[in-house]
């Protein structure tokens, strides 16, 4: 693993036990029930019962076991141990059926054999990959034919944005493609918990074009049945305000006219006969 990949372990190490006991993820409303997945991803990936179910960058669980609740036979798979630690206890505390693995995204067709009907992967998870070709190869390897890969993330286009703590106009600042060398942060705190300490000094991130993504996934023989642009964000940015359905979006005059989150729904072709 590179050195990037190694200081964002570190960094996500640390970041999973801020999160698990933050309000951003409300752990004790999920061990009561609640789904955390969101209607329109549930909607757009269809019945998930009985089906086999990967969760690529999956953290500590949550989307994961929700997935299970609906009757999904899961596999979560994540590079900090820390997260896979809580989920599979999370999974044991409230007796869901789930396999959750530690590895590199890169490393998991090394460590973890089989294909899936479903792979799955959402919010939070493509800025931290340097390359979004081998990212794409990784996904199409664990599909089985006619099986379908879904992804709700972040628009690249709202990454050009800057987004430091108190601008609050749209501002350029960083590279909408994909850059050899990463974009480097300064972690305050976690993005669950701005205000929690972290002990690790920098993040690495990539941006990827909507064009790169959807051309990765192509170039591996997918089938992309379509690309949904959003104009709501599922998390807090300087210059978006929050709704009242916990959603943030451009102000008034901006609102419904940019893209600020995706989902694009893709499927490996059946077997021929
Ligand atoms: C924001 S979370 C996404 C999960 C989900 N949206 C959530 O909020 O629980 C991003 C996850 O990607 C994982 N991750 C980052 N780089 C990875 C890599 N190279 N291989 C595997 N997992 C990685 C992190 O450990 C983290 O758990």
């Amino acid at each position: 693993m590179d050195k990037y990949l190694q200081a964002n372990r570190a960094l996500w190490d640390e970041w999973t036990g801020i999160n698990y006991r933050s309000d951003f993820y409300k752990v004790e409303a999920f061990k009561a029930g609640q789904n955390r997945l969101r209607d329109y991803e549930m909607e757009e990936i269809g019945p998930v019962e009985g089906k086999t179910l990967l969760h690529l960058q999956c953290h500590f669980g949550l989307d994961t076991l929700s997935w299970a609740r609906l009757g999904a036979q899961v596999t979560g798979a994540d590079f900090s141990s820390e997260a896979i630690e809580r989920a599979r206890a999370l999974a044991a505390e409230l007796s869901l059926p789930a396999t959750f693995v530690c590895a590199d995204l890169y490393d998991l067709p090394r460590q973890l054999p089989g294909r899936f009907d479903i792979v799955y992967t959402s919010r939070g998870v493509l800025g931290w990959l340097p390359d979004i070709d081998r990212w794409a190869q990784v996904v199409t390897h664990y599909l089985k034919p006619g099986g379908i890969f879904y992804i709700t993330e972040i628009h690249p286009f709202e990454q050009v944005f800057d987004d430091d703590d108190g601008v609050t106009e749209l501002r350029l600042r960083y590279p909408y493609f994909t850059t050899e060398e990463p974009l480097v942060f300064t972690p305050q705190g976690s993005y669950a918990d701005r205000s929690a300490t972290v002990k690790a000094e920098h993040e690495y991130a990539w941006n990827h074009g909507l064009g790169e993504i959807v051309s990765a996934l192509a170039t591996t023989g997918l089938r992309v049945e379509f690309l949904h642009e959003f104009t709501f964000c599922e998390w807090p940015v300087s210059f978006l305000l929050p709704g009242g359905d916990g959603r943030y979006r451009l102000p008034a005059e901006l609102d419904g006219k940019l893209p600020l989150f995706f989902s694009l729904r893709a499927r490996k072709p059946p077997a021929a006969v």
